[in-house]
């Protein structure tokens, strides 16, 4: 039953060029075309920080009841959301933060933890001279400080473990290739690479395939989509060793908003778990996913049926009307 109350719900997501980005889109779209008082608009900012300063900017003169924003980095973020914060109008964080706690909300998966499984894992399996590349993100947003931070946590306790050497990458395959191939040329005898997400892992194993070190070296990943060359079929084709799950939280995020229009109580720091994903629960992980991609078409479709009554219902309403004109 709808009163008739709009609840505008602005979403400012950073960018829109890869799977992950897309599929936080994606499941915050169904979320809230399951509720029929919301408009949910998306603002893509095209990685560009002064775009997304702007686009918040946007949502605070339109009157929007809550916004939800992805900071591509986190510094120059800060201040809007601050600004929006004081005026009134709560902000949620999702995946990636900004230098204050003045905001609502964050929802995401922890990533300190991410960086510490990651780390935990190629400790476990390690059998080699435990020789390690790490490959970061863009250094000035969140994740990459955290899951950086996270990672050299455990391998620091770790003596057998050696990281030698840290690639700045800016979450996109291309930022890490030219860099490593250079470490790989003066030093081939690494045993881990581990990449703060599975785009830079991709990268990184078809680097060391070009030099011929793809089967020597081992990969780790960050997010384990469930796409073509996602993380979880990179694991299943043995590309990569394992992938620890990023969840992108688009759902949670939509409804912590509404709980937070209506004023329900809510914690501020909303942890999405997480799970290494390898060879032994790949193909598990992937048929309980795909389940859920199949649901969610079945609900997309229902809404669609739905929606084309209402048409039709409409349709004849007005010809019922007509005809008793008569
Ligand atoms: C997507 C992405 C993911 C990564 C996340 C970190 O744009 O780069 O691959 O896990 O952002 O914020």
């Amino acid at each position: 039953p709808n009163d008739g109350t709009v609840v505008k719900i602005g979403f400012s997501q950073g960018m829109n060029t890869d799977d992950w980005r897309r599929q936080l889109n994606k499941s915050m779209v169904i979320e809230a075309s399951l509720h029929p008082e919301v408009n949910l608009e998306i603002k893509d900012a095209n990685n560009d920080v002064q775009q997304q300063i702007k686009d918040i900017e946007k949502f605070i003169d339109l009157g929007t009841d809550v916004i939800i924003v992805s900071p591509i980095e986190a510094k120059p973020l800060t201040a809007i959301v601050e600004k929006s914060v004081k005026k009134g109008i709560p902000v949620i964080m999702v995946d990636r933060k900004i230098n204050s706690e003045e905001y609502t909300a964050y929802i995401g998966a922890d990533n300190i933890e991410v960086g510490r499984i990651a780390a935990k894992y190629i400790v476990s399996n390690s059998n080699g001279n435990g020789k390690i590349i790490e490959i970061t993100g863009l250094k000035t947003s969140s994740p990459a400080y955290e899951r950086g931070l996270g990672f050299s946590q455990i391998i620091d306790q770790h003596p057998q473990m050696k990281l030698v050497s840290v690639i700045n990458g800016d979450w996109e395959s291309r930022s890490v290739k030219p860099q490593l191939k250079k470490l790989l040329q003066s030093d081939p005898d690494i045993e881990y690479i581990f990449a703060q997400n599975d785009r830079m892992a991709l990268g990184a194993w078809e680097t060391a395939q070009e030099l011929g070190l793809e089967n020597k070296i081992k990969f780790v990943g960050v997010d384990a989509l469930n796409t073509p060359n996602g993380g979880i079929e990179l694991v299943k084709k043995g590309i990569l060793q394992a992938s620890i799950l990023y969840p992108t939280g688009g759902n949670e995020a939509l409804r912590l908003a509404l709980k937070i229009y209506n004023k329900e109580p809510i914690t501020k720091n909303n942890l999405l778990n997480t799970i290494v994903i390898d060879k032994i629960n790949a193909e598990i992980i992937k048929s309980q996913l795909d389940k859920v991609d199949q649901q969610q078409t079945v609900i997309k479709q229902q809404l669609e049926n739905i929606s084309e009554q209402e048409r039709e219902y409409a349709s004849q309403h007005s010809l019922v009307r007509l005809l008793t004109l008569f």
